[in-house]
């Protein structure tokens, strides 16, 4: 088909996507993809003719959707924490809620220079963020998958990010071998269980790493392992702070035996809760 201007092509792209939540703004991102611009250029160039070559860069865009694939996955980009974070099928897609692992991690009464755990890093999002936002922490990033330290090692460097590291280890298992001890560790772990996982948005469960998702058979069986291990990486008076899944904090909160204090359960702000924090006895 002939296009009059990109704007036709605008909105016939849009009519093709018309089964996504948000077609206009999808049409707009492909296009942007497909043509290397940004939001600005994009408009400017709307009653102008279609550049050679746009065409069929969109066409593979739009029948991935179609396909099921995640937008993100797509543009190969996510943000987070207002950073632009790369993806791809081999790192979970950080969520706007995952933010509140990093607001309530900045809250916290720390030393000046702390060393800080993200464990489970994913893309890097939140030992990213947490980076930036404290020059002076050594942030320490782990995972099981070494293709996403890979990513998560390339977005740091793209942030231009320089005290962040990356470690690849089973849980805390590395850390606890050597003797290491952090003031802080955050998470964003594995929390759905194995039945809840079939029934997830296939856009999900078709295309996010399994490893990222699932936990066990009951959903909280990372998180156990992770109050354990982080107690015995922690510094006397550190904190743990965590997200997890609807309605498991009464079984998480079990598991925080002697020698934690300040437990408290965060509600995002859908009102759900959402974020664990907790602190290792001084
Ligand atoms: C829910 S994703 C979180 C990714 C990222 N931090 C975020 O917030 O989007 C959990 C991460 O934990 C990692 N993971 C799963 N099992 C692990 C294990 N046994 N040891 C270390 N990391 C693990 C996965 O590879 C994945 O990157």
């Amino acid at each position: 088909m002939k296009y009059k201007n990109l704007d036709q092509l605008f909105r016939q792209t849009a009519r093709k996507l018309s089964f996504s939540a948000c077609p206009f703004i999808e049409a707009r991102l492909f296009i942007q993809k497909a043509a290397g611009w940004d939001e600005i250029e994009f408009f400017h160039q709307l009653d102008r003719p279609v550049p050679p070559g746009v065409l069929a860069k969109l066409d593979r865009l739009v029948r991935m959707r179609q396909a099921g694939w995640p937008v993100a996955y797509i543009l190969g980009k996510k943000e987070f924490w207002s950073l632009e974070f790369r993806v791809n099928r081999w790192v979970l897609i950080p969520r706007p809620e995952t933010e509140l692992v990093v607001e309530k991690a900045l809250g916290l009464p720390l030393p000046e220079s702390p060393q800080i755990l993200d464990a489970g890093t994913g893309c890097g999002n939140l030992a990213i963020s947490l980076a930036k936002e404290i020059p002076a922490a050594r942030v320490t990033a782990s995972d099981i998958s070494r293709r996403a330290l890979q990513i998560a090692s390339w977005n740091a460097k793209n942030l231009g990010v320089k005290n962040v590291k990356f470690v690849h280890t089973d849980g805390l298992e590395y850390f606890i071998s050597r003797k290491k001890r952090f003031h802080l560790i955050v998470s964003n772990p594995p929390y759905v269980s194995e039945n809840e996982w079939h029934k997830l948005d296939p856009p999900v469960r078709d295309f996010e790493p399994r490893i990222a998702l699932v936990a066990g058979p009951t959903g909280v069986e990372f998180i156990q392992r992770l109050i354990g291990e982080a107690f015995e990486c922690l510094t006397p008076g550190g904190f743990l702070v965590f997200e997890f899944g609807a309605g498991q904090e009464e079984k998480i909160l079990q598991h925080f035996r002697e020698g934690w204090q300040e437990t408290a359960v965060h509600l995002d702000y859908s009102g759900r809760p959402r974020v664990i924090t907790a602190r290792k006895a001084g």
